[in-house]
């Protein structure tokens, strides 16, 4: 089913009004309250719109996260039934520290339609577009996905570029990337733009190759699935988050997500910048007014735009 385009501006809103409230914590040195400034915003958005919403990729289950936790019923419950994934602020430590990428990201789908995962680590490949489907494999190991891409690509392997999120946990990639002699570019945080960053006209790498978050792998998808692109990714599962995810009903525990088991059908994807970044620029104080800026997509309707617009303070 289509999703009517009217929704696009108004979950626009949601994503641009959590940008503001993230914004008054930039440089504040507490990602804790710059989370906050980006939820209740958000959540208040999207009560506003007719629909009957469920999150069902959030700030945690319901016994965890006081808002916007997995599960929880938004909008006016009078409209089309969607699921809607939330990072009200990707980039708390960007938006704490004043550094650059920080933004508020949502996407939405038709119900049933995009993955319901626990806020638990995952492990993650994406590519970019017009590649064979389901070209790699998490369990291929580095050396075999990165041969298979340059091959596809038609590259050398010193033409090929990795991004890796920059954590201990990645000590093994990077050797074996290091041994075949390919650029490895580092991220020290915000896996979405990471895995983003295959896509585009002169994408700035072949390849995303780490483990983060797995709500992060999900609107990741989101925003791949629009372009073509791909992502494979398999949740990090200790004991205790094991019986959380058994709750949201995984019984595969190392069940490998290709892009079509994250997202199905139509889907749109808000992106709005807190600190200037890579998918959108900053929030910018005018004064008595306040700037947003959004980067904005919907599969069906081929939008793929970005808009700044203003706000009274
Ligand atoms: P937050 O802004 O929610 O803190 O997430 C930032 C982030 O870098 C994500 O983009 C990434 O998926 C995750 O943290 C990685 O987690 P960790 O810092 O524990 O390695």
């Amino acid at each position: 089913m289509i999703i009517d385009s009217k929704f696009l501006n108004l979950f626009a809103v949601a994503t641009e009004k959590a940008a503001i409230g993230a914004s008054k914590f930039i440089g504040k040195k507490d990602k804790i309250a710059a989370d906050k400034g980006a939820v209740d915003p958000m959540r208040h958005q999207l009560n506003k719109i007719d629909m009957e919403g469920t999150i069902v990729i959030g700030e945690g289950e319901m016994d965890e996260a006081p808002m916007l936790y997995i599960g929880e019923k938004l909008g006016t419950l009078n409209g089309p039934k969607f699921d809607i994934a939330v990072d009200p602020l990707e980039g708390t430590k960007f938006t704490a520290n004043n550094e650059p990428n920080a933004f508020s990201v949502l996407a939405v789908a038709n119900k049933g339609d995009l993955l319901s995962a626990p806020d638990t680590y995952m492990e993650k490949i994406a590519i970019g577009t017009n590649l064979p489907k389901n070209l790699l494999d998490i369990d291929n190991g580095v050396e075999k996905n990165i041969k298979l891409l340059a091959e596809a690509k038609n590259k050398e392997l010193s033409e090929i570029n990795v991004c890796v999120l920059k954590r201990s946990r990645h000590d093994h990639i990077v050797e074996e990337l290091t041994k075949m002699k390919v650029k490895i570019n580092y991220i020290t945080d915000g896996d979405i733009a990471g895995a983003l960053s295959v896509i585009g006209k002169n994408p700035r790498n072949d390849i995303y190759y780490s483990t983060g978050g797995g709500p992060e792998g999900v609107l990741a998808a989101a925003a791949l699935s629009c372009y073509g692109g791909q992502i494979q990714g398999r949740l990090v599962l200790d004991e205790d988050e094991k019986k959380r995810a058994i709750n949201l009903g995984i019984k595969d525990f190392r069940r490998k997500y290709n892009i079509d088991d994250m997202v199905k059908g139509d889907v749109i994807f808000c992106a709005s910048g807190v600190t200037n970044g890579d998918l959108a620029k900053g929030v910018k104080d005018l004064g008595n007014k306040i700037e947003v800026t959004t980067f904005a997509l919907h599969k069906s309707k081929k939008t793929n735009k970005t808009f700044t617009k203003t706000y009274n303070k």
